[in-house]
């Protein structure tokens, strides 16, 4: 990020176009949490303040210009709200000119199995009822119909979650969900990335913990397979560089089917 970001989560000190639509994104998006309590709203406005990823999903333009989504694991549907919030400042005009137009999203079926996450998503994002369905379930157990129709998969900050047949078995079916040129965003941990690694899964068991759930575990692999196992389904893929600090032991993989 150019901009430094302060302890009120704002972003200062870069460009100052881009830090203006930053924190502006970062208001819209976060307000739509009022109504599911401070909580939800902290969260939101911490996470989407401090974590690269989001404001990278938009400033290299990853998504197609309009997009059916299905975002699995949504938990309280951050991705969403910054969706919507990016799309609506485009559309009022107070968007940074040198950034990509944020997708219009044409639905955004979010999936997540845990009832208060889908609780506080479902509040949020009452308001967008029309493109923004929000599902209890668990993933590991989807079929391919129950993506609906989609043109991105996004699996963020997920996969480590499911045990290694289930990771494989549900990529395949984001694979036979997916039209001819879909694409899937997985933010996955990388074994390799090391101490970093370490440190990133400490810190998920702890949250775990911290929520009252049991300590869940993990099945992590190396970036490389991760890439095999997504080339081996027909994807080609690369990993889009996420910054520093506890995003450095993750890896964005995008990966893409021939159209
Ligand atoms: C680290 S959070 C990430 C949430 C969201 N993707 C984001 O970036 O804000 C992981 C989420 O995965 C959900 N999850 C884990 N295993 C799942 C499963 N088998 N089915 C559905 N959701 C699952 C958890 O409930 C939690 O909300």
């Amino acid at each position: 990020m150019r901009g430094r970001r302060t302890a009120a989560g704002h972003f200062a000190g870069g460009d100052p176009v881009s830090d203006t639509v930053l924190r502006a994104l970062l208001d819209a998006a976060s307000a739509t949490y009022r109504p599911a309590g401070p909580f939800a709203y902290h969260f939101a406005r911490g996470k989407l303040g401090a974590d690269p990823l989001f404001r990278l999903l938009l400033q290299r333009g990853m998504f197609p210009a309009a997009a059916r989504v299905v975002d699995l694991g949504c938990g309280q549907g951050l991705l969403a709200s910054w969706l919507l919030a990016a799309r609506h400042l485009y559309e009022c005009g107070r968007w940074a000119r040198e950034w990509p137009a944020p997708p219009k999203l044409l639905g955004l079926r979010g999936v997540d199995r845990n009832p208060r996450e889908v609780a506080r998503a479902r509040r949020a994002l009452a308001g967008d009822a029309a493109i923004v369905e929000i599902r209890q379930g668990d993933i590991a157990t989807l079929e391919t119909a129950d993506f609906g129709p989609v043109d991105v998969v996004t699996i963020l900050d997920v996969l480590h979650y499911l045990d290694f047949a289930a990771q494989e078995s549900l990529l395949r079916k984001v694979r036979d969900a997916l039209p001819a040129g879909g694409r899937l965003f997985a933010r996955v941990g990388n074994t390799d990335a090391g101490l970093p690694h370490r440190v990133s899964t400490a810190v998920d068991l702890a949250v775990a913990f911290a929520r009252g759930h049991r300590l869940p575990r993990l099945y992590c692999r190396s970036s490389r397979s991760w890439i095999a196992l997504l080339e081996g389904l027909g994807f080609s893929v690369h990993g889009e560089p996420m910054g520093t600090g506890r995003s450095f032991a993750n890896v964005m993989l995008v990966a893409q089917l021939p159209l």
